[in-house]
């Protein structure tokens, strides 16, 4: 590597002794499994988002033998909010694997931990480099900024080539000892969340400045390449909010794979069926509509959602014969202890003050 290598990780861990993030919750000591939990947490969330979340999911589950003996249910309805809910079904189903496979211990090798669901080369390198002090490095979304822009790397972020030659990189300016390694990764996140962010890097505070070519440049911003964004697609679907004489609502629990999975919500039905020929069809019931509530938007990823809730009053023995495994009937105004679906948890508490 050239000169510019030298003295980077020197400049990046002097600007993070005053300057980083220090004393959050995960920082306070070194317990692998506090630390994996923040890591989960973090990838795909921002830190001011994920610090209620983290204090709360702790209090509930304070160690991996807590967090193995819980019901799914229980930790995703800790994670009701903060999205991507494979994370959350990845944790637990891990924890089950420490406690049988590594007598409880959180593992530190990295072939061991990148083994587990849910963690993959980034996130191995953060947690063993945090809890453990081993030599190994991070490239989250904000480290891989502050390298194309460092390196110039034009390359397209989704192409393996542009990924390895970020690896390389960012390998080759990772201090030689452990310690400084995790102090390292940390303030390269920290840098990238603070200074050089995507849009107006603040370039006149940045301690890399010296030898960045996206700076020598006079366009920072432009790095690292985005990949075409799609116009995200508008899907729209009808809720089926069944009620019954007592006021109770049934929810659904939904299948494991595809969006909000494991989650409980609302029975759903096609925007072109119609609602109450769908309660008949679906649950062997009539039902009554009442006046629809205003719809709900949500934005995911690839697309977004627009929900019609429908009220559909049913008798007492309709609801008596509505049951199963996956199917509940709950008052809203009581806390259901489970994972919730956003929009339904938006929904149970307007429904709270009209039913
Ligand atoms: N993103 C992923 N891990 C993080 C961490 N430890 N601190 C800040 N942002 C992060």
């Amino acid at each position: 590597m050239n000169t510019r290598v030298f003295g980077f990780s020197r400049a990046v861990l002097r600007w993070y002794r005053v300057h980083g993030r220090h004393g959050l919750p995960w920082q306070r000591d070194r317990d692998p499994y506090r630390i994996w939990v923040s890591e989960i947490m973090l990838q795909q969330t921002q830190v001011v988002t994920v610090i209620p979340y983290y204090e709360r999911f702790i209090l509930r589950f304070p160690d991996i033998a807590r967090l193995a003996r819980a019901p799914i249910d229980a930790v995703l309805d800790h994670w009701t909010g903060l999205g991507y809910y494979a994370r959350a079904r990845n944790l637990h189903q891990a924890a089950r694997l420490i406690q049988h496979d590594h007598g409880g211990v959180f593992p530190d090798t990295f072939e061991a931990v990148i083994a587990l669901p849910g963690i993959g080369r980034s996130s191995a390198g953060a947690i063993l480099s945090f809890a453990y002090h081993r030599r190994h490095p991070v490239l989250d979304g904000n480290v891989r900024r502050v390298l194309a822009r460092y390196f110039a790397i034009e390359g397209d972020p989704g192409q393996i080539a542009t990924q390895e030659a970020l690896w390389d990189r960012v390998s080759a300016v990772l201090p030689k000892t452990g310690v400084r390694a995790a102090d390292f990764n940390q303030a390269m996140m920290d840098l990238g969340a603070l200074l050089c962010t995507r849009a107006r890097p603040r370039c006149a505070k940045c301690p890399l400045a010296r030898g960045c070519e996206g700076y020598a440049s006079g366009a920072p911003e432009r790095l690292p390449l985005r990949r075409p964004r799609r116009a995200r697609p508008a899907r729209q679907l009808t809720m089926l909010i069944l009620v019954d004489p007592a006021g109770r609502v049934l929810l659904e629990r939904r299948p494991a794979k595809g969006i909000w999975g494991g989650l409980w919500s609302f029975p759903e039905c096609p925007m072109d069926v119609d609602p109450k020929a769908r309660c008949r069809e679906v649950f062997g019931v009539a039902s009554r509509p009442l006046a629809p509530l205003p719809p709900i938007r949500h934005g995911f990823t690839h697309f977004t959602l627009t929900i019609h809730p429908q009220l559909l009053r049913i008798s007492r023995s309709a609801g008596a014969r509505i049951g199963g495994d996956s199917l509940d009937w709950i008052a809203p105004g009581v806390a259901p202890r489970r994972g919730l679906a956003t929009p339904v948890k938006r929904l149970l508490k307007q429904l709270d003050s009209v039913l």
